[in-house]
């Protein structure tokens, strides 16, 4: 555990901005940061980072909370996890022990894994440097590649021991659970053996965005084709291949400084252009490019170039990417490099300089780059043609901005000698069959969400009362401890609107019917008998989730106004200077509803009472109605309302 002391000095020390910046490209706007939002897709930024505020909200999909919630949705880490990320990055110490086994047992199963990876790495780098086995064969494979010391530990490149079980057998000895390393699959058990994955194998560590260590890729030294030439780690409760690039965690600053990410297919690729000094560089490693992984560099650049073998198979690789890419209406250019040459092998034919160069003026549009692919057979054949315009038709038909498309079909029509209104029809033709094919999955969809009817929370169903008491929390969390009335006399003292708001509900015994609003509202009732001063910050760094992202959403609704405001208010002066009115009409407006609610209650039990005949009961609620309408009309008057009978 860690204690309050150190998790405050966290939170105090981390820059929101500082680290959300890590994972989404941030543009100053006014007081506040704008960016896409990563819980979502989106092409209009509707993400905001509030440094003042210390919180996040995405007025798209309704995310928001402090830093450490956007790390736990971020990462899908714990609330410890993201406390320990945090102090780690801003250097505070966490006085740890070293893992006994129960408390192995004990941290949350993702945790264990990420401890496990996170010692096999360790375990395969200091065997690659450091045992007889793994220089003469790892280190010296590495190094006849020509990636140089710097780079080899840069990657955290390792070696797996050869033997059946080496690995496993050590870990396990070091108190590490075989459970755990048959779910991160470094082992792999059957009945009644086990072997190590990655045995004989030179290793290539694959980090997911903060640095952590989720899965491996592992290289055989064998030239024999019978042996698959990689084996990498299985999809995984901390490793899902189709959200993971490999080398990303190195790439980001340069990405974004570039702006422009180079996607190549190999881990060697990746390694050797780092080594040449290009670093905005990416792998879609142990799968073929997935949407999510365009869409996670989405978050940082809106280029990307795509960087292939020339063989084959890279040419296909390469026209499905650039069509992935377009659909998320990014840029692309794309560049296959010369037969049996990949950027690995071409890095290491040229200087620094000599590449760069090389990239730069070889990378093309898609169209020129599709046009060049099919030229050659197209050019005297009308039908081949055809299929080549066709081909790219297709394409531009994926773009989702209009304008974008625009310009594309100009540059085809120039560069294939074509009417440009004959492309944009056939543009259009395609994209309608798209649009109908969307629709259609879009309805079915929605049917499919209508269908199973969700019973809304408790006081969800008491809509009005939620408005109600959410403004009540707003006005405590906003300006608790503003002095709401001050004292006239020397023996009296101020009242804030904390106090007041708290005094007004017990008063009446009213409660607060939503959960976590009460939740909030005893805290600070607590702290305030304690004398202990809490504010807006102290909440929305709170512990519990709930009440943390309950609070956030109240401060960072810019769209949110008294209900009272909006009724009688057609002065605009500050919430604040307005104060004592808003504070006492809004306990108003929460009582009357009660009352109404408390009537309806009344009146049912009433109808009951006079059909069982008990005269009794009925005088007394009769009485309780009178009562309880006078008091309906006294906060209406206050209230200046009037009321409807
Ligand atoms: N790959 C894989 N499994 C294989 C072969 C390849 O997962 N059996 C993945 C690896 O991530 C590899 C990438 O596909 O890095 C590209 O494959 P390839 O071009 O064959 O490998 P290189 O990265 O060029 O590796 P090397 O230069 O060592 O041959
Ligand atoms: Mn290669």
């Amino acid at each position: 555990m860690i204690d309050q002391y150190t998790i405050d000095r966290i939170i105090e020390t981390a820059n929101i901005v500082d680290v959300i910046q890590e994972y989404v490209s941030l543009k100053k706007r006014g007081a506040n940061f704008l960016g896409l939002c990563p819980f979502h897709s989106e092409k209009t930024p509707s993400f905001s980072v509030s440094p003042t505020k210390e919180i996040y909200k995405c007025f798209g999909c309704g995310k928001g909370g402090n830093v450490v919630n956007f790390l736990m949705e971020q990462e899908k880490f714990t609330y410890v996890e993201a406390l320990r990320l945090l102090a780690a990055k801003y250097h505070i110490d966490i006085v740890e022990k070293a893992p006994t086994e129960q408390e192995l047992v004990q941290k949350n199963e993702r945790e264990s894994m990420m401890i496990v990876a996170n010692f096999a790495n360790d375990y395969f780098i200091n065997f690659l440097h450091n045992e007889e086995e793994g220089k003469t064969i790892g280190l010296s494979y590495f190094v006849e590649r020509g990636f140089n010391e710097e780079i080899i530990k840069k990657f955290q490149l390792g070696y797996c021991p050869s033997g059946k079980h080496t690995f496993t057998d050590y870990a396990v000895s070091k108190g590490y659970k075989l459970e755990y390393l048959v779910k991160t699959g470094l082992t792999i058990q059957k009945e009644d053996w086990k072997i190590d994955r990655f045995s004989e194998r030179v290793m290539f560590p694959i980090h997911n965005l903060s640095g952590r260590v989720v899965g491996f890729g592992g290289r055989t030294l064998q030239a024999d084709k019978k042996i698959a030439k990689y084996l990498n780690s299985p999809e995984s409760e901390i490793y899902h291949k189709s959200k993971v690039l490999y080398g990303f965690y190195f790439a980001k600053k340069s990405i974004l400084t570039n702006d422009c990410c180079y996607l190549v297919e190999g881990y060697t690729d990746v390694i050797s252009l780092h080594q040449a000094g290009i670093e905005n560089v990416v792998a879609s490693s142990g799968t073929s490019l997935t949407v999510d992984q365009i869409r996670l560099i989405k978050r940082f650049t809106n280029n990307i170039t795509v960087l292939y073998d020339g063989d084959e198979a890279g040419i296909k690789a390469s026209l499905r990417g650039i069509d992935l890419i377009l659909e998320q209406g990014m840029n692309v250019k794309a560049l296959l490099f010369p037969e049996n040459e990949d950027p690995d092998s071409y890095s290491k034919k040229l200087s620094a300089t000599e590449l760069t160069k090389f990239i730069e003026l070889n990378e093309k549009d898609f169209i020129s780059f599709k046009t060049d692919l099919l030229i050659e057979d197209a050019k005297n054949d009308p039908i081949k043609k055809a299929q080549l315009i066709q081909e790219i038709v297709q394409s531009i038909a994926i773009i989702p901005e209009r304008i974008i498309r625009q310009v594309y079909i100009q540059e085809c029509s120039t560069r294939l000698e074509m009417q440009e209104q004959i492309i944009n029809a056939e543009v259009n033709k395609i994209k309608r069959k798209k649009d109908e094919a969307l629709q259609k999955r879009a309805f079915l969809e929605q049917k499919q969400k209508e269908l199973p009817y969700q019973a809304p929370e408790k006081y969800d169903s008491k809509g009005e009362f939620t408005v109600a008491e959410q403004e009540i929390i707003r006005l405590l969390i906003d300006f608790g401890n503003t002095v709401l009335f001050e004292a006239e006399k020397e023996d009296e003292e101020d009242i804030t609107v904390a106090e007041y708001l708290i005094t007004e509900i017990n008063a009446d015994e009213l409660t607060i019917h939503n959960k976590v609003y009460n939740k909030i509202l005893l805290e600070y009732e607590e702290k305030l008998d304690k004398n202990i001063a809490v504010d807006q910050k102290y909440f929305v760094n709170h512990s519990d989730p709930e009440i943390s992202k309950a609070v956030v959403d109240l401060i960072s609704n810019k769209y949110i106004l008294s209900i009272i405001w909006n009724k009688h208010n057609t002065n605009i002066i500050t919430e604040e200077k307005a104060l004592k009115r808003l504070v006492p009409e809004t306990i108003l407006d929460f009582k009357g509803k009660k009352i109404k609610e408390i009537i309806k209650l009344n009146n049912e039990k009433l109808k009951e009472a006079s059909d069982k005949k008990d005269e009794e009961a009925v005088i007394d609620l009769m009485t309780r109605y009178k009562l309880l309408k006078e008091m309906e009309q006294e906060i209406a008057s206050r209230l200046n309302k009037r009321i409807t009978l």
